[in-house]
């Protein structure tokens, strides 16, 4: 699903068998900074530091797996989305991508605003003070009580996902004597060029009221009459890992001409439209993202001219970015056990962990890189498969990589821009407990979630 998956070129297609890599890179010590969190580094000892200290120090402290997050480059990447997109406009962290009370304090103090999609990550917002007006409420089937929750407190706005959700979210607003801000998520049907489950924008799926067939401005129709909601403008979000800018460029000019439309029709000019989030990272070395400048430039110019071209005074853009902040920061840390070399194929390298930490790799045949980090090595590279400790053969963490082949149990490896969508969708299949989340910064490193417990397990069990 990444753009990194190339058919062994000719020269390799001899010696590897097919598969989704490049040629080894020239020097497998070295790191490639696309991938790796801004402050990750190998030291004169040939080992990886991240903030300043060595991972074998963080796995016999805090064991493994693990995953390290480094908080200067979450907060840097913060201020380069507010930067980008400056007072006039609002950045939303997509709290699904992870979300864990310091990542909301972390929030608060470099100016973001939250993205929620259920109870459960209100109440870790609110946990630590968010105020509920720096909250939108996202989701295609809120329960009425989180609903009416999210209406009590007075978030921000509920983004509303579909026509019984304009008059739910109506009526329990008003039958609390409040009016609710909202926007309407819309399908502007744009194929995004990224994986079928992570692709929101074309018609044919479960999120938002289409665009194409009328819907969008009958649902605007319906919203502005109700007493309980207040229609502040209107909602997109085209899918996840994309690239190409190309879509987030036709969104926007489809949804400025949603807001011309509704201009024309009821004479109200929406004031906001959120654009959602979607922005690629880099997984591997092929993977080429667009910084968030690059993007904000993009945006503002296309809605300031479809503005213009329409007569439109120019709403307020908000944008959702959720794997742009937080997957770069992060890296899994796995200690190396069974290795199982098979002749003319590759070798398989198991791990401590597997798709219980990263399903990514099952669910959307996601690509990562790898790396030995505990020391260095001059062995040949050796095409490897990282795979977890699962009962399936599915069980594969990265499907392809190279790494030493004097590689040997006990070592470090380390799968980095495991961020976002990694801990968020953690399992505890097999009964495997979730590691922990490390925080990183400046030589010291906390705990910020702390690895389950078999008594976690137990707990949940009452029978
Ligand atoms: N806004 C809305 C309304 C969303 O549904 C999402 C993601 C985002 C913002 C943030 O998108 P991001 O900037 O993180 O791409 N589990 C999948 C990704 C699912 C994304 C769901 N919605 C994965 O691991 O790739």
């Amino acid at each position: 699903m990444s753009r990194s998956a190339h058919p062994a070129g000719p020269r390799h297609a001899d010696v590897y068998p097919e598969g989704h890599y490049t040629a080894p890179p020239a020097d497998l010590n070295v790191l490639d900074e696309k991938v790796w969190a801004r402050t990750v580094r190998r030291n004169s000892d040939g080992v990886v530091t991240v903030g300043g200290i060595e991972v074998s120090r963080l796995a016999e402290e805090f064991g493994t797996p693990a995953y390290f997050l480094d908080e200067s480059d979450f907060r840097a990447r913060c201020r380069a989305w507010a930067d980008a997109f400056g007072p006039d406009a609002d950045v939303f962290y997509a709290g699904k991508a992870f979300l864990s009370r310091a990542v909301v304090r972390w929030l608060m103090e470099e100016g973001l605003n939250l993205d929620v999609c259920s109870g459960g990550e209100l109440t870790t917002a609110l946990d630590v003070g968010m105020p509920p007006e720096r909250i939108a409420f996202h989701g295609n089937n809120k329960s009425t009580e989180e609903i009416e929750r999210a209406v009590r407190l007075g978030v921000g706005r509920i983004v509303l996902d579909s026509f019984q959700e304009i008059v739910r979210v109506a009526h329990i607003a008003q039958s609390m004597g409040k009016r609710q801000r909202v926007q309407i998520r819309v399908t502007v049907g744009v194929e995004a060029h990224t994986h079928e489950f992570i692709a929101t924008a074309h018609e044919d799926q479960k999120f938002g009221i289409g665009l194409a067939g009328g819907e969008a401005a009958e649902a605007v129709r319906r919203a502005l009459k109700l007493d309980g909601i207040e229609l502040v403008g209107i909602h997109s979000h085209i899918g996840s890992q994309i690239f190409d800018m190309a879509g987030f460029e036709v969104s926007a000019r489809r949804v400025v001409q949603l807001l011309a439309d509704v201009r024309d029709e009821h004479g109200v000019e929406l004031p906001e439209i959120d654009l959602g989030g979607g922005l690629g990272i880099a997984y591997t070395s092929e993977d080429d993202p667009a910084e968030p400048h690059e993007i904000a430039k993009a945006l503002n110019e296309i809605v300031g001219r479809e503005c213009e071209a329409h007569g439109l005074a120019t709403p307020r853009i908000s944008v959702e970015p959720g794997r742009a902040i937080v997957g770069p920061t992060a890296f899994t840390l796995y200690e190396v056990g069974t290795i199982k070399p098979l002749e003319g194929l590759r070798t398989y390298v198991s791990v401590d962990g597997g798709m219980s930490d990263n399903i990514r790799t099952a669910l959307y045949d996601a690509e990562y890189s790898v790396a030995l980090v505990s020391r260095t090595s001059d062995a040949e590279p050796m095409l490897s498969r990282v795979v977890g400790k699962h009962c399936e053969s599915g069980d594969i963490v990265v499907r392809d990589a190279f790494l030493p082949a004097d590689l040997a149990p006990g070592d470090l490896i380390a799968v980095p821009a495991t961020g976002a969508y990694c801990r968020s969708m953690a399992s505890n299949y097999n009964h495997s407990l979730r590691p922990p989340v490390v925080a990183v910064n400046d030589g010291e490193a906390r705990v910020i979630v702390r690895r389950e417990t078999e008594e976690d397990l137990l707990r949940l069990d009452v029978g």
